[in-house]
């Protein structure tokens, strides 16, 4: 309990109940029982208001690269703040956004130079199609303004970057959407067509020339962009198949159409390398970012554009249309500048590559588990499918989802104390994403913590 605020309990759970409006949940929940509450973080691992302490092992939401409590952060927070807490990026430049920008540039790949920041994900995937379809207008090819993006990727809930998700089910409050959605297959090797079931490669091929034969269905002349991650996270981890960037990257350049790498969850050493392209060696027209550019110290997001994408925002009176008053806060870059020095002096990259084998390897142990189907990811990004029938692969029906995610697991992995994620929006997966400082002693944690919910969770199915 020590180190933890004292809090007034009781008081803090009926205000949080009578005026907090929770996000993607559904408070009916709360009726009987707490809202959860976090009060404090150290390393991997956070606190809620009892003193009681969890591993994070969803580094927030995918946020917490350094982890938790780094006082060099927060001091460089307080100093600029003192410094100058506010001045915007429009029209103007402030010190911390120009290093912090020329920063970006120097490990983004190839002619990637030139950084648009935003304050969130949402924010970076709105503007990464805005500023597609306004270069495409400058260029002389103004029908361009559809975007390709993959089933169940997840790239944000604003109306435009909604539009570019492909979640089915968070769509019908909202319609209609921005026109020019389109969706092409995700890389879920375990979940692939049967007749490339067997062949990775083949899989991959198919996967990627699904995004032509789109293209081609739409009419080329219509089509502005590709929106990928590298690690697709929506859906439980799925990571590209050999040569399947290659390929999309030629697709791309046959048809004239932007290749954008959503980088929000796969940038800053979540799989080993500052952007998962690098990762996976291919070159982006555009890369967005946001999340562990801070490590959740203060909110920021932002694409990164090459120069040709760039050239025709330099000439005469054009300027890109688009703005928000907070991105590129001068605390915010101030804070991604004191991550990143973390990273370089903690070698995280490394440290990272160095582990990554250690982490899948503990957690494929709990491939003895009947419950366990699938387990697949890259760096320090995994999901764990749960499958009724491991042989026929089999999934749970809606109702059985329910309850084992909602009804069962969320509760009893927080209760044992790890926090991950038991998702179904596509089929159900539990999420693994902790802090890059991870070592063996966290991975051992998760999989024992696993190992007894899930085994508890297939007694009652
Ligand atoms: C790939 C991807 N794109 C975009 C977003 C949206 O980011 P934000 O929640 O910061 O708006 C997310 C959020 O998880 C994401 O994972």
């Amino acid at each position: 309990m020590s180190g933890t605020p004292a809090y007034d309990h009781a008081r803090l759970q009926e205000a949080a109940k009578r005026h907090l409006w929770l996000h993607f949940t559904r408070h009916s929940t709360f009726e009987d029982a707490d809202v959860p509450t976090i009060v404090r973080g150290v390393g991997q691992y956070v606190y809620d208001q009892h003193g009681k302490r969890y591993l994070d092992g969803l580094s927030g939401l995918f946020v917490s690269q350094i982890g938790h409590g780094r006082a060099e952060v927060a001091e460089a927070a307080a100093r600029q703040a003192a410094e100058l807490a506010y001045y915007p990026l429009w029209s103007y430049a402030h010190p911390r956004a120009v290093e912090l920008a020329e920063r970006l540039a120097g490990y983004a790949p190839g002619d990637l130079n030139r950084v648009f920041f935003t304050t969130s994900g949402s924010e970076a995937v709105e503007s990464a199609w805005k500023m597609a379809k306004q270069y495409f207008k400058l260029t002389g090819e103004p029908a361009r303004y559809k975007v390709l993006s993959r089933y169940i990727a997840y790239h944000g809930t604003t109306h435009g970057a909604l539009a570019i998700t492909g979640l089915p089910d968070i769509k019908p409050p909202f319609e209609p959407l921005p026109a020019g959605g389109v969706r092409v297959p995700n890389t879920n090797f375990y979940r692939a067509p049967s007749f490339v079931a067997d062949d990775i490669t083949a899989f991959g091929t198919w996967a990627a020339d699904e995004i032509e034969r789109a293209i081609l269905r739409e009419g080329p002349e219509t089509v502005a962009a590709v929106f990928v991650e590298p690690v697709q996270n929506s859906g439980g981890c799925f990571p590209p198949p050999p040569g399947y960037f290659g390929r999309v990257r030629e697709i791309c350049d046959r048809y004239g159409v932007l290749l954008v790498s959503d980088e929000v969850i796969c940038a800053f050493g979540r799989l080993g390398y500052m952007f998962g392209s690098d990762r996976y060696g291919y070159q982006p027209d555009v890369i967005t970012f946001a999340k562990g550019v801070t490590s959740g110290y203060a909110p920021l997001g932002g694409m990164v554009v090459s120069d040709r994408l760039m050239e025709p925002y330099l000439r005469d009176e054009t300027s890109f249309l688009h703005g928000v008053t907070f991105a590129g806060h001068p605390v915010s870059c101030a804070v991604a500048l004191a991550n990143l020095d973390v990273f370089e002096k903690e070698d995280l990259l490394a440290h990272v590559r160095a582990n990554e084998g250690a982490f899948r390897a503990t957690l494929e142990k709990l491939n003895d588990l009947p419950i366990v189907g699938d387990i697949r990811g890259d760096g320090y990004f995994y999901g764990i499918e749960m499958v009724k029938d491991k042989v026929t692969r089999e999934t749970f029906s809606d109702d059985e989802s329910e309850r084992l995610l909602r009804g069962f697991l969320s509760h009893a992995l927080y209760h044992a104390g790890l926090i991950c994620r038991a998702d179904d929006r596509g089929d159900p997966v539990i999420q693994l994403s902790p802090p890059l400082t991870c070592t063996q002693e966290h991975f051992d944690e998760m999989e024992q913590i696993l190992r007894s919910v899930l085994t508890e969770a297939w007694q009652r199915i």
